[in-house]
């Protein structure tokens, strides 16, 4: 193994290991993650490890405070509550989000927010759902909602001509190319005939498309130019069923694998939905993920279960408030503002 390293520190030492940082990788490894010695770990990517410090800093708040059930009104549940805030404003911060524009929702992860987008969905008959081929088996799932409701589904193939875009600078649908895998929907092919005819029926304003799109693939480690949300949502890609034919378009970035290095940054690529999963920033905890949510797309989603031990979202009704904490989380989201000096690592 030696002889391996030294081969590839000869052909690659002068990027390896954060050579800017203050602590390169090696130090960092040797001083932060001393159980590692002697073996070799692979999935940095799909599950980041904690490091020592981390974890003696999450005991040292658990046994040091009082963290009581958020739901209520003592100083313990106020402890928690302040806690709870102050991780959603880290989490926003993160992807660069004005607490004005979005809403971080927490989730078991990235799966269960990407669950919560289907299952609340606006989808109707004329809405398409389309993603991107290369895509999380989670993203793919929201498939199902979306034709259960009779809306499309449309797998796509994105080319980009990364040599188009450093000529102009600027985002352009010409740097996109689209290519369509077959459309799929239960009971007729509406879209598709609509599509293929040219002649087509006009759809209200008010009907909702969905296109989803990893920041990030975890399989091919291929990252998305993220100019697409911009040019999805005003319908302006070469390829895409125009606005005037398809109603409206909301983008959803899967930022679970992408987020541990690059969040997408949602003042410039302002998405309707972002999930992303703690694990993969932090290593721990684990079972810990957050939707981030644009306000106007919060409004349209369909309620459809209220969880909890919360009873201001039934009297508010605001949507967002009623996936706001589920009692098992708290104590996790307290260990998200311990970590929070990760998040700048
Ligand atoms: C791109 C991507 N999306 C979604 C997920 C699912 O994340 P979670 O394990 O938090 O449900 C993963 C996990 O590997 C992923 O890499």
């Amino acid at each position: 193994m030696e002889q391996s390293r030294e081969e590839f520190l000869e052909q690659f030492g002068g990027d390896y290991g954060y050579p800017d940082a203050p602590r390169g990788v090696d130090q960092m490894r040797a001083a932060d993650f001393k159980r590692l010695q002697g073996t070799v770990y692979l999935d940095h990517a799909g599950a980041a490890l904690y490091s020592e410090p981390q974890m003696a800093d999450v005991v040292k708040d658990l046994t040091s405070n009082f963290y009581g059930n958020p739901h209520s009104q003592s100083d313990s549940s106020m402890a928690a509550t302040d806690q709870v805030t102050a991780a959603r404003h880290q989490v926003l911060k993160y992807f660069n989000a004005s607490p004005r524009d979005y809403k971080c929702i927490f989730t078991s992860g990235a799966t269960a927010a990407l669950k919560l987008v289907g299952e609340c969905f606006p989808w109707s008959r004329e809405s398409c759902y389309m993603y991107t081929m290369e895509n999380h088996n989670s993203v793919l799932g929201i498939r199902e909602y979306a034709l259960s409701k009779g809306a499309t589904a449309l797998a796509v193939d994105i080319e980009e001509d990364k040599g188009l875009e450093k000529n102009h600078g600027s985002p352009s649908s010409g740097l996109f190319k689209i290519s369509r895998h077959s459309n799929q929907r239960r009971g007729g092919d509406v879209l598709s005939q609509n599509c293929q005819n040219g002649s087509l029926s006009t759809v209200s304003e008010n009907n909702w498309n969905l296109f989803a799109f990893p920041s990030e693939c975890n399989f091919s480690g291929q990252k998305f130019n993220l100019n697409l949300v911009k040019l999805i949502k005003e319908g302006n890609l070469v390829g895409l069923p125009s606005q005037q034919q398809q109603g409206q378009w909301m983008v959803l970035i899967d930022a679970a694998k992408g987020c541990a290095t690059e969040p997408p940054n949602l003042d410039v690529y302002p998405a309707d939905f972002v999930v992303c999963s703690f694990y993969k920033i932090f290593g721990y905890p684990t079972g810990l993920g957050a939707l981030i949510i644009k306000n106007e797309a919060a409004s349209l989603l369909n309620k459809t279960y209220f969880s909890g031990g919360f009873v201001l979202p039934y009297l508010i009704s605001m949507f967002y408030l009623s996936y706001n904490l589920s009692l098992i989380l708290f104590l996790n989201l307290c260990n998200i503002c311990r970590n929070g000096s990760c998040f700048n690592c």
